[in-house]
């Protein structure tokens, strides 16, 4: 019987119970118990300890509990022969789909200026501000920017978006290549990035980039903490070049209490929640692709090691 290693810190049991229960002729340990290295054919999970693939020599594939794979693909331990599988969607699109648009509602219906006024008890109307005159700008149309950018298109925001190669989405205007990105930031109020972390993407939102942003843009930050400047964005909304910012994901997390994001008034944090993975959806995909690969199948959702995503 196939052994799969479940690593997914205090929620070990609840993947484990899951996975037997959908996968009863597979043998499901944890690491919360003690388990034979050599028997693990694959390893759902993530936060896996340092050197912990290394120790398994049958390893037939690694499938990740979420859609990023940036710390996967830092370790030393996974070689590029494994397939690295990640989630496509699996319930997450839906909610990135809430973030996004929360974050284009609290811009274009001012929350932050009313907040402010609450904070004095001015009572004051602020030129009101229509969907069809908010202009987002996505980066990124893949699983969850595809589904975000229709989706706020749908809802009646002119929507354009960006990605590595030319994409097609439902009403969208989809844009790609260098002079794509400076296009849509210099049309867009409402930023929201879902590239993942590459080589390519790390720091992309320097001082320079998000200047380009149209005056008073607002940036909601959902994929990865480490592509855009913490300090230059602040600077940009003090100076009023921007508006403020949404903020699920941060260089260092949990964010460090003395970072200056946590109290200015502009900028809205949430702890890495902008999309959970969900343990029956995650379930479910994970032990497809086991299936698919049992049957000589191609799998769903492998990380093209050259792309880094
Ligand atoms: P995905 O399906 O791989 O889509 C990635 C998109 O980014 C694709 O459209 C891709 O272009 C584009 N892209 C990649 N590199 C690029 C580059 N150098 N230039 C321009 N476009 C580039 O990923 P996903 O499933 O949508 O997830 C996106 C990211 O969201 C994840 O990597 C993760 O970091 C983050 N995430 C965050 C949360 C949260 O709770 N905050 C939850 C889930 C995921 P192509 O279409 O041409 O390939
Ligand atoms: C969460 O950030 C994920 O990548 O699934």
């Amino acid at each position: 019987m196939e052994t799969l290693l479940v690593v997914a810190a205090a929620e070990t049991p609840v993947y484990r119970a899951r996975f037997a229960q959908a996968m009863p002729d597979l043998h499901v340990v944890g690491t919360d118990e003690g388990f034979d290295p050599a028997a693990v054919d694959y390893v759902a999970g993530w936060h896996a300890a340092p050197g912990l693939f290394a120790t398994l020599p049958g390893l037939r594939a690694v499938f990740a509990l979420g859609a990023g794979v940036d710390a996967l693909l830092a370790r030393d331990d996974l070689p590029a022969s494994l397939p690295l599988v990640r989630l496509l969607d699996a319930g997450m699109a839906e909610q990135m789909v809430e973030y996004a648009l929360f974050g284009a509602l609290t811009w274009q219906r001012r929350v932050h200026d009313y907040d402010l006024q609450q904070r004095h008890r001015l009572w004051r109307k602020q030129p009101p501000r229509t969907r069809g005159e908010t202009a987002i700008g996505v980066l990124g149309l893949g699983s969850l920017g595809g589904a975000v950018a229709g989706e706020l298109a749908r809802f009646g925001y002119p929507v354009t978006g960006w990605s590595r190669r030319p994409r097609e989405v439902d009403g969208v205007r989809c844009l790609h290549g260098d002079d794509g990105l400076v296009q849509l930031l210099g049309e867009t109020d409402v930023l929201v990035n879902l590239l993942p972390s590459t080589p390519q993407t790390r720091g992309l939102l320097d001082r320079h980039r998000l200047g380009l942003l149209r005056p008073g843009a607002y940036l909601v930050q959902a994929s990865r903490g480490d592509q855009f400047d913490h300090a230059a964005l602040v600077d940009l909304i003090d100076d009023g070049c921007l508006g403020g910012a949404l903020l699920d994901v941060f260089e260092r997390e949990p964010l460090p209490t003395d970072s200056p994001l946590w109290t200015h008034p502009r900028i809205r944090i949430t702890p890495h929640v902008a999309a959970t993975t969900l343990v029956e959806p995650a379930v479910q995909q994970i032990a497809d692709n086991i299936r698919r690969l049992r049957g000589g199948e191609p799998l769903q959702g492998v990380v093209d090691r050259r792309q880094d995503y």
